[in-house]
């Protein structure tokens, strides 16, 4: 029974609406405010609903998958060939590839695909397709690779192409891991080297430029990686001179680590050493712009002034850094696989995810004079990258010593470059 006076008294209205409007007389309210009150209400209440399944529909858009990103990577069944005097000439003078010696292991492309299967390289919500290419030789062995990626049951791993066809492996593809070349091995002269790889990545640029997709970023990884790169970038005229790089971010984080134990201090506390020029014995390990971050404040000390000793950073570690590489080979027995592609991972994602604010990072890209470096030259610089663009650091003040050795890698790179094109026998 409704209270004496109740608006909507005998009515068909809704038992909600009847208490409200008790509610309301009893509290003295006027029928025109009420129903205003009312309107208020049911206003909010839609609002409130409308907003919680914009909210539902946004977190469907955010949680969609985005599109897989193809990437190549090339010398990916990690299969070294023996390289027998049988075997060079059957090579070079492309007879065939039968009664050749193979020696198995495991090196940069079989390290690196899983982890950009896992996301170390894009981000852990960025899919892939893997474009491996390997030469016929270890068309098996790029077999087995793909099954062990079926295996690793990667959730981000979208598709596996395992190919010996170039053509075939650079269709599409967004991003270009070159990591395939023709190894030195004793007895071999750095000329002999230089043609060979000269030879696969003028051939393997044309294949990029006419399949790939239109933006593709790559990085050459296969020695001598300057000048491949350069090779590559002079026959995919295509596509953009920026989009190609070279790796040196091993030697910068080679340099990261030396400064870590010197100083003892974490690694992730060291920043902004650069490593210029040539990925060879040539490169100029340079610490006099590096800094220590305190990891409780946050604040800034330099490494030079921290280290304090200029002797060592220009001997020792200079020492260290360049030979990192043969240390390995020494100590393992087979050449830096894991810390090589880890730093291809690292090149990749600063480049395309952006370096962090107040940080740099060392890539082999194309000089634009900076630093007094002939325009044109595949050279190291210090680089930050945003938005998938690299630029180079400008107005780091450059001493005499530091000088000397940026000049002398560059003179190095000059002349691969012209040993480059005397190989293929173009004038430049
Ligand atoms: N830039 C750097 O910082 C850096 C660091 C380490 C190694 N490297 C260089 O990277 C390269 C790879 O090193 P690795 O230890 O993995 O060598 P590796 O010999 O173990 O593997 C090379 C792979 O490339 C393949 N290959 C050869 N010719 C090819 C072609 N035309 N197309 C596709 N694949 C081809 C081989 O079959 C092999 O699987 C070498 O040139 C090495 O000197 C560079």
């Amino acid at each position: 029974m409704a209270p004496d006076g109740c608006l909507y008294h005998n009515s068909r209205q809704d038992m909600s609406s009847y208490i409200f409007q008790c509610f309301l007389e009893s509290m003295d309210y006027d029928y025109g405010f009420a129903m205003l009150l009312q309107k208020a209400l049911v206003v909010l209440f839609c609002g409130t609903l409308m907003a919680k399944i914009l909210r539902h529909m946004w977190s469907f858009v955010i949680n969609a998958e985005k599109k897989p990103v193809k990437v190549l990577v090339t010398g990916a069944a990690g299969m070294r060939i023996w390289l027998s005097f049988l075997y060079i000439l059957l090579i070079s003078s492309n007879v065939c590839y039968n009664h050749i010696y193979f020696d198995i292991i495991g090196q940069i492309g079989y390290a690196l695909v899983p982890m950009i299967a896992r996301g170390l390289m894009l981000g852990p919500d960025q899919p892939v397709i893997l474009h491996m290419l390997d030469i016929e030789p270890a068309a098996e062995a790029l077999e087995a690779v793909k099954m062990e990626l079926a295996d690793s049951a990667f959730s981000l791993l979208k598709g596996v192409l395992a190919t010996t066809d170039v053509v075939e492996a650079c269709n599409g593809v967004d991003i270009a891991l070159m990591v395939g070349g023709f190894p030195r091995k004793d007895g071999m002269e750095r000329k002999d080297v230089m043609k060979k790889n000269v030879a696969i990545y003028k051939a393997q640029a044309s294949a990029l430029e006419q399949h790939a997709a239109a933006n593709c970023k790559v990085v050459v990884v296969a020695n001598p990686a300057n000048t491949n790169a350069l090779i590559l970038r002079e026959f995919a005229p295509s596509i953009p001179p920026k989009n190609i790089t070279c790796l040196t971010r091993l030697d910068h984080n080679r340099a990261l680590g030396q400064i870590s134990e010197k100083l003892n201090v974490p690694v992730s506390s060291v920043k902004n050493v650069i490593v210029w020029g040539n990925h060879s014995s040539t490169q100029y390990p340079d610490a006099n712009h590096a800094i220590i971050v305190d990891p409780g404040s946050g604040r800034e000390r330099s490494a030079r002034e921290m280290v304090a000793d200029d002797n060592w950073l220009k001997t020792e570690f200079q020492t260290i850094v360049r030979q990192r590489g043969a240390a390995i080979i020494k100590a393992r027995k087979l050449s830096s696989a894991l810390s090589a592609a880890s730093a291809v991972c690292d090149h990749m994602r600063d480049w395309i995810l952006g370096t962090p604010k107040g940080t740099w990072v060392s890539m082999g890209v194309c000089s634009d004079g900076s630093y007094g470096i002939e325009p044109g030259l595949l050279y190291s610089f210090p680089v930050t990258c945003r938005k998938g663009q690299w630029s180079i650091v400008q107005g780091l003040n450059i001493d005499e010593f530091s000088r000397a050795r940026m000049d002398a890698t560059a003179k190095e790179l000059a002349e691969e470059k012209l040993m480059a094109y005397s190989c293929l026998q173009v004038e430049k």
